[in-house]
């Protein structure tokens, strides 16, 4: 990745500056995700004290100091002030650097970037919340406020698919979740380990079933591109209308801005217009190889 100076001019620019965060704690999810607890540093008392207000889908530009930016969603309660929470996997040189972050260790924060999942638009209808591995973290702040929000909805219905149980994020609030009455969780791996006593399919498998009222769905999908083109296509066989499914997509960021282009998918900046669109405005756009 380019150092900032070479992909974002000088970074004293303003909206471009990352305001300074400390890292408070750092945890495994699995072999090679974390998630990390952010706070903002005590600077000179011109920014805000507290963390940055966000919505549920909206990312962060994170900045390894001497590597470089990376989009990473904000995986935490958008009703905590206080922190953030991001939840990464690491496949390259900054998601590796952002692993290597320990408590007191500084990282640059530029955000909250980006549209949001229609929570509000949401209210007075069945939900059905589609998560494929590390998609479920820029879902999670949805579930965070739906359930302090609980009767503004019908029926929510969380499906999670991963990999193998090894590869479950958020382990603990799954099983609390589950637990749950006014939630419905269906979870199943690809690949069952011998201890695995819960469904193995994908996660579309599990569309057909959610107990849900089809055609007063919304649904909110994260996941792989294949994974989101086959759930759209199972929630629009179960009945839920096209224009009611969400979708939020990835590709490869700059500015987060939309400055750069870099993000361009068609006539639309994924940082500015995206990442969550109406499966309507993408199901063409989905097909396009990133360039
Ligand atoms: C809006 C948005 C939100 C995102 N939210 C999250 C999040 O919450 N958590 C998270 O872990 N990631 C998230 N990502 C993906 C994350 O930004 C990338 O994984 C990161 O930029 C990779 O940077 P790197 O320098 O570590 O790896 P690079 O050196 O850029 O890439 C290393 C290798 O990994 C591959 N790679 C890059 N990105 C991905 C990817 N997304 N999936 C699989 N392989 C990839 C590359 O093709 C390359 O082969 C998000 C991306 C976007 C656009
Ligand atoms: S990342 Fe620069 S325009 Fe989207």
């Amino acid at each position: 990745m380019d150092s900032p100076s070479e992909s974002h001019g000088t970074l004293a620019a303003g909206p471009m500056r990352p305001r300074p965060f400390v890292v408070v704690r750092r945890w495994d999810e699995t072999a090679d995700t974390f998630s990390v607890e952010l706070r903002p540093a005590l600077g000179d008392g011109s920014e805000p004290s507290g963390a940055p207000a966000f919505r549920p889908g909206q990312f962060n530009m994170l900045y390894a100091f001497g590597a470089g930016e990376v989009p990473i969603s904000i995986s935490g309660d958008p009703a905590d002030g206080e922190r953030l929470i991001h939840t990464v996997r690491t496949v390259g040189a900054v998601t590796r650097l952002l692993s290597e972050l320990r408590p007191g260790d500084a990282v640059g924060v530029r955000g909250p970037y980006g549209t949001g999942w229609p929570v509000d638009a949401a209210a007075g209808h069945d939900l059905i919340i589609i998560a494929g591995g590390i998609g479920l973290p820029p879902l999670r702040p949805v579930l965070y406020q739906v359930l302090a929000q609980r009767d503004r909805f019908g029926r929510v219905a969380l499906l999670y698919g991963a990999r193998s149980p090894e590869e479950m994020v958020f382990i603990d609030e799954l099983r609390r979740w589950r637990s749950r009455l006014d939630l419905d969780v269906a979870i199943t791996v690809d690949r069952a380990t011998e201890s695995w006593r819960g469904s193995v399919g994908f996660v579309t498998t599990l569309i057909a079933r959610a107990p849900v009222d089809a055609a007063d769905a919304v649904a909110m999908v994260c996941g792989p591109e294949l994974m989101m083109r086959f759930a759209a296509l199972g929630l629009v066989k179960k009945g839920v209308p096209e224009q009611q499914i969400y979708a939020s997509l990835e590709r490869n960021m700059k500015c987060g801005i939309g400055l750069c282009g870099h993000c361009q998918l068609g006539p639309s900046f994924v940082c500015r217009d995206g990442p969550v669109y109406p499966f309507t405005d993408v199901k063409g756009l989905l097909q396009v190889a990133e360039r």
